[in-house]
């Protein structure tokens, strides 16, 4: 990796152009979602997407998200059947991730899907990310701009934080919107699963459809992203924690004292939004345990669960 300068640009002064630049010349840049910040490459140069699992220290080829300006981009990279039309309609430009059956004349590099048939899509909400798109007139590919394993970045600090010296530049429109990653769902048979909770919540997609989500096929988890441990802040993390122990710190939901609150009056958009945000900050103050208040798990409590389960699992 080189030592070079990571830059930090800005919307409002050129920055959207001077990213496109780098990007169209193989570069990575980390860009805002309305998600997380993601770690982008131009997608059909395999050169440059090959560098993001460089960057990020991920230790095998897992497939990446595509981002594309619209559902007619969206079209030239794969097939869509008409459960992925409608999904795309009801919740594009937004948080939601379509794994599809890949075109073979997509352009795409072969990286981003991992040697897999299908390839996943998704169209940001986030203006800047629309317009990058679209000034580069390419698609982009993005994992989270964080290191492989470590809690998803949530403000171009957290990128910088993480990968500071191994990228190009970071493009900083402060803090993301949803806060936890978009929902995933596998759409290369007749049968929709959820891949990955997220921030589209599963009651809603299933609105849409008219029908509930299957489960990943053979109940496994197939993204390979949902690894157990993922997410992990240094603290250890005890979850459903009623009352925090003398030496842990407490992240709240809910009223009642806690040393950061995901949301003081449980509203879970707020607290998916905080989510990462807050472990970052109770990591940094060097808390031997992280005590987590009970959180629903409907909504956006399903994807806020997930993640805090795997920033709780055991690791290596
Ligand atoms: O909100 C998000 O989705 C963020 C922002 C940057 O867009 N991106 C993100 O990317 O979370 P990443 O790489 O951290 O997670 C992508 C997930 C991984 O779990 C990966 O295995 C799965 O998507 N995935 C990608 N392509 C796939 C495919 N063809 N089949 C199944 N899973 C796939
Ligand atoms: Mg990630």
């Amino acid at each position: 990796m080189t030592e070079a300068v990571t830059e930090r640009l800005l919307p409002e002064t050129g920055g959207i152009a001077a990213a496109a630049r780098l990007l169209r010349a193989g570069a990575l840049v980390a860009i805002p979602t309305e998600t997380v910040y993601g770690l982008a490459a131009d997608a059909t140069n395999g050169r440059a997407v090959a560098q993001i699992f460089a960057a990020k220290g991920r230790p095998t080829f897992n497939p990446l998200i595509c981002h594309v300006e619209d559902v007619a981009q969206a079209e030239t990279l794969a097939h869509f059947s008409p459960m992925a039309q409608a999904l795309a309609a009801a919740f594009w430009p937004g948080p939601l991730t379509l794994v599809l059956p890949r075109r073979d004349e997509s352009g795409l590099s072969d990286l981003i899907s991992a040697g897999l048939p299908s390839v996943a899509l998704r169209a940001p909400a986030h203006p800047v990310a629309r317009a990058l798109i679209a000034e580069l007139g390419r698609p982009v590919a993005a994992p989270s701009a964080n290191p492989s394993g470590r809690i998803s970045p949530t403000t171009a600090a957290h990128v910088l934080d993480g990968l500071s010296g191994r990228i190009a530049a970071v493009l900083d429109a402060g803090s993301c919107e949803v806060g936890v990653e978009s929902t995933i769902v596998g759409l290369t048979d007749d049968t929709p699963r959820l891949l990955r909770p997220g921030g589209i919540s599963a009651e809603a997609l299933a609105d849409v459809l008219g029908r509930p989500l299957a489960a990943p096929e053979g109940g496994a988890i197939t993204a390979p992203g949902m690894m157990t441990s993922h997410y992990a802040p240094a603290a250890l993390m005890r979850l459903n924690a009623k009352e925090p122990r003398p030496d842990e710190v407490r992240l709240g939901f809910g009223p009642g004292p806690a040393d950061l609150n995901l949301s003081a009056n449980g509203d879970l958009a707020e607290a998916a939004a905080n989510l990462f945000a807050h472990l970052h900050a109770l990591d940094a103050q060097g808390a031997h345990t992280i005590a987590v208040a009970p959180i629903p798990e409907h909504g956006l409590g399903a994807a806020i669960n997930d993640r805090l389960r795997r920033a709780a699992a055991p690791r290596d």
